[in-house]
């Protein structure tokens, strides 16, 4: 990809709320060190115009500022959180380990891949699916795909009302983020991960420094303990994301859309005190995979345009990345 001019980044890859959830408090929340900020998803549609313009006040601060927080008051029941990450424990046992490796394949049309990997580089077993457009799982277990996929549907409703928020807070009509990512045909992928307990690689890298291409990359987990995420100021601040709560990620693809106001930030996983594994479960929201995504015009009058425009689909296979394996990096990015 040529560079457009030579201050152009090259990013080469780079709702209905829960009425009847417990209603958390911000200040209640002490995270590690009260450093990742929570978003209340219900009040950002609140009826209420000044509860309504308080809460969208705080998804922009967190937007720009640090580009992730926890979110909490969303739509998707304990008791589905729960079972996704139970069957995913289930789905991992050591015993079957046998029964997973038919999905261990690497050619580039295969929707379900499952990989395990122990080196110092990288340690984890992990089961990615395209979710979205069509919807992918193994059917065995039995039962597992069936809640994979409402898993999943809530969970893009859930991404469907952020993009409606992340709009209002950016000044724009609600439907700019949609349209502009062509969300109804985004391209989904989950990636449900385990990293071993610390008995067996403690201190080790769970998944190396990477960021997350689409508009965000959401994140359960069933026990605290790995994930670390690079701030603005360069600290590396550790997730102890609160029970039940969703930890949100901008993509780097908000990121081009809005010519860097709101940043995808660096995360990696460390292996790290837990007597058991840890289990998590991702979801990469992206645009549609044709879909040409670009700083918005609107984005470029008083800073210079710093990202090249490409489809979805470009920017995945400039990364090296084929369509399932979209983790990128942002040193690879840019
Ligand atoms: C990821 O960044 O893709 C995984 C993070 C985690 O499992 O905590
Ligand atoms: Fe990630």
């Amino acid at each position: 990809m040529a560079e457009i001019t030579s201050s152009v980044t090259q990013l080469h890859y780079s709702s209905e709320p829960k009425v009847n959830a417990t209603i958390y408090h911000n200040a209640s929340y002490a995270a590690s060190d009260d450093e990742i900020p929570t978003v209340d998803y219900f009040l950002l549609f609140s009826d209420n115009p000044v509860q309504r313009f308080l809460a969208l006040e705080n998804l922009r601060q967190a937007c720009e500022e640090y580009g992730f927080f926890y979110l909490v008051n969303h739509t998707i029941p304990d008791e589905v959180l729960d079972s996704i990450l139970k069957g995913f424990s289930d789905f991992f046992d050591p015993k079957t380990i046998d029964e997973r490796k038919v999905f261990n394949k690497s050619d580039p049309s295969d929707k379900i891949r499952w990989g395990l990997n122990s080196s110092a580089g990288e340690n984890r077993e992990y089961l990615k699916v395209v979710a979205h457009p069509q919807f992918h799982a193994p059917s065995n277990p039995s039962g597992l795909s069936k809640i994979l996929e409402e898993y999943h549907k809530a969970m893009r409703k859930i991404a469907a009302g952020l993009a409606r928020a992340v709009s209002k807070t950016l000044g724009f009509e609600e439907n700019y983020i949609e349209k502009e990512f062509n969300l109804k045909l985004g391209f989904d992928v989950m990636a449900m991960n385990l990293y071993p307990p610390s008995s067996r690689s403690k201190g080790a890298i769970g998944i190396p420094e990477h960021t997350d291409p689409g508009f965000v990359i959401s994140l359960v987990q069933d026990v605290d303990g790995g994930l670390q995420i690079l701030s603005h100021q360069g600290k590396w601040i550790k997730a102890y994301i609160p029970h039940h709560a969703i930890l949100i990620q901008l993509g780097d693809h908000l990121e081009v859309l809005t010519n860097g106001k709101y940043k995808s930030h660096i995360h990696r996983v460390i292996v790290n005190n837990n007597k058991v594994p840890r289990i998590s479960v991702v979801t990469l929201h992206g645009p549609a995979l044709d879909k040409f995504i670009s700083p918005g015009t609107e984005f470029v009058h008083e800073e210079p345009q710093k990202y090249h425009g490409m489809t979805y689909r470009e920017s995945l296979e400039a990364n090296g990345c084929d369509q399932i394996d979209v983790q990128s990096s942002l040193d690879k990015l840019r």
